[in-house]
């Protein structure tokens, strides 16, 4: 099945990383600059003027700390923004991915997070996000929203800060009591592909499988960079951030591996194929 798609956000992380497995698919790329969806009139005429089968929608706001001082910023971009394309993929008949995040939940859970289990957003942009998700589910029927987290890939990230502090730091303190799943773009981008070949239409949760603290993923990414780095664990506490994190925000891919059977790869795995091409 070849597809016209529409990609927002497409300067961005997870965006670069779907456009390059555009593969045999039409795509239209549309970065910030192409389109801000958070303006009505550009994205409906950007919509109806090119018409996709559907749209990959990556933009957002993903400033976590700025967002506690800026809520009607994140507003705009995190909801209107995805009223603004769910409204217009209703009028052309195009499907919406929509990408949404861990954030949802508080994090209090000690078991992994499946997709009906009830949201508590403890921030700003948790919150905006799923407002956004749910506008989403208000307006347009045939959309798949795509929970992620600890997201790396071609931008910045915990991967890239790691490696960049290694040169020149003795030793690196690093977050243990925040435990997650690191996901390669490239995982996940695969996994949104897959899951536009089907009429599969719901909430997904997908992260790369297995769970580690931000401490054990740093340990991981030095391993295997055979760097010798002296990581120290340390607790939220010591670094106070604006914005709360989910102390435990394991996402289940439960609803992937009932529907379309891919339950995504190790993250040691695809941590693997990322440092040997980044
Ligand atoms: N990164 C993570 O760890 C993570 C975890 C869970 C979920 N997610 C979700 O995954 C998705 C992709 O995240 P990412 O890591 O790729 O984020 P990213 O690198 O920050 O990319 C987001 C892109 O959206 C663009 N954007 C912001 N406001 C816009 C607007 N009004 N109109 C059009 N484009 C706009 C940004 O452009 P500018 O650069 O010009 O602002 C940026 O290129 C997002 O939905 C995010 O919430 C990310």
């Amino acid at each position: 099945m070849i597809l016209k798609l529409v990609v927002t956000g497409a300067n961005g992380q997870l965006g670069r990383e779907v456009a390059r497995q555009g593969g045999k698919h039409e795509l239209l790329l549309a970065g910030r600059d192409v389109l801000d969806i958070s303006n009505r009139v550009a994205v409906t005429a950007f919509l109806k003027a090119h018409k996709p089968d559907a749209v990959i929608h990556c933009a957002a706001y993903t400033q976590v700390d700025r967002a506690e001082t800026d809520e009607n910023g994140a507003f705009l971009v995190n909801v209107i923004g995805s009223q603004n394309l769910a409204a217009s993929c209703l009028e052309i008949g195009a499907r919406l991915v929509q990408v949404s995040t861990d954030y949802v939940f508080d994090g209090t859970k000690r078991q992994p997070y499946r997709e009906f289990d009830a949201v508590n957003p403890q921030t700003v942009y948790g919150r905006t996000k799923w407002q956004g998700e749910e506008i989403v589910r208000q307006i347009l029927g045939r959309h798949y929203i795509v929970r992620t987290a600890w997201l790396y890939g071609d931008g910045n990230n915990f991967v890239r800060t790691m490696r960049k502090l290694a040169t020149g730091n003795p030793v690196l303190k690093v977050v243990h009591d925040q435990v997650g799943t690191p996901t390669s773009t490239v995982d996940l981008a695969r996994v949104i592909y897959k899951l536009l070949e089907s009429d599969a239409y719901g909430t997904y949760h997908a992260t790369c499988q297995g769970q580690c603290s931000w401490y054990e993923f740093a340990c991981e990414i030095f391993r295997q960079d055979r760097k010798r780095v002296l990581v120290e664990p340390v607790l939220t506490e010591q670094f106070p951030r604006p914005a709360k994190r989910p102390a435990h925000s394991v996402l289940d891919n439960h609803m992937l591996k009932m529907t379309i059977g891919d339950p995504m790869r190790s993250w040691q795995e695809a941590l693997q194929e990322y440092l040997a091409q980044d």
